[in-house]
């Protein structure tokens, strides 16, 4: 359950910033349950991934199923959801499939997508404050987690040693992959107004300067 105090605040909002607050907190929910869709994914896939690569892999998935359990606390002690709309989930790769060519697309998606999420935590500071202290240490840690899962993509990315023409083809593949239409594969989920051009422009230029310049 929530503490008292982020349940008061929220009852004394406005009715349009809960609206807002309840579409972003089950938005972030199921984003970080369709992780273990992701995890399932990348456990079938016919690549050979390094040992480095399996840890971070590992730590990231656990670090998710911790930040939809933390989300879901949240979203049931205010208002209450579904678990059946969480079980009737399903992914679907099949847009996505040219990004999971081997283990450095991966990384480099998985690079992407991590920072552009801190990037949506940060853009939601403003609205999750409506809920106080609690929900400010959550989305610090939400953020640095975030964070960490980006530096152990790039880690392996860089590992990976892939020159530059190859660099730029995939990071271009995985910026024209950002369609608007989100399929429950956790990567790519970024259809909240925070998001736009700009931003994953700005997240694919990121990850060619720190593969290349390196
Ligand atoms: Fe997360
Ligand atoms: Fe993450």
């Amino acid at each position: 359950m929530v503490a008292g105090g982020m349940r008061e605040r929220w009852q004394a909002l406005k009715p349009e910033t809960r609206q807002r607050l309840r579409e972003t907190l089950y938005h972030d929910m199921v984003s970080e349950y369709d992780a273990r869709f992701l995890a399932a994914y990348l456990d079938d896939l016919p690549v050979t991934f390094s040992q480095g690569f399996r840890q971070v892999l590992k730590a990231w998935a656990e670090d998710e199923e911790a930040h939809f359990q933390t989300l879901h606390r949240i979203n049931q002690g205010l208002f209450g959801v579904s678990d059946r709309d969480l079980e009737r989930r399903k992914p679907n790769f099949k847009p996505l499939e040219t990004l999971f060519e081997d283990e450095f697309s991966i990384a480099c998606l998985g690079a992407y997508d991590e920072w552009v999420t801190v990037r949506g935590y940060r853009n939601n500071l403003p609205l999750y404050n409506h809920l106080g202290a609690e929900m400010r240490a959550v989305l610090r840690r939400l953020m640095a987690d975030e964070a960490r899962h980006y530096a152990g993509f790039l880690a392996v990315a860089l590992e990976c040693r892939e020159g530059e023409a190859r660099t730029r083809q995939v990071v271009a593949r995985i910026r024209q992959a950002e369609s608007g239409l989100y399929h429950q594969t956790f990567v790519l989920d970024h259809d909240d107004p925070i998001y736009g051009p700009e931003l994953f422009d700005q997240g694919a230029a990121n990850l060619c300067r720190q593969l290349i310049s390196s």
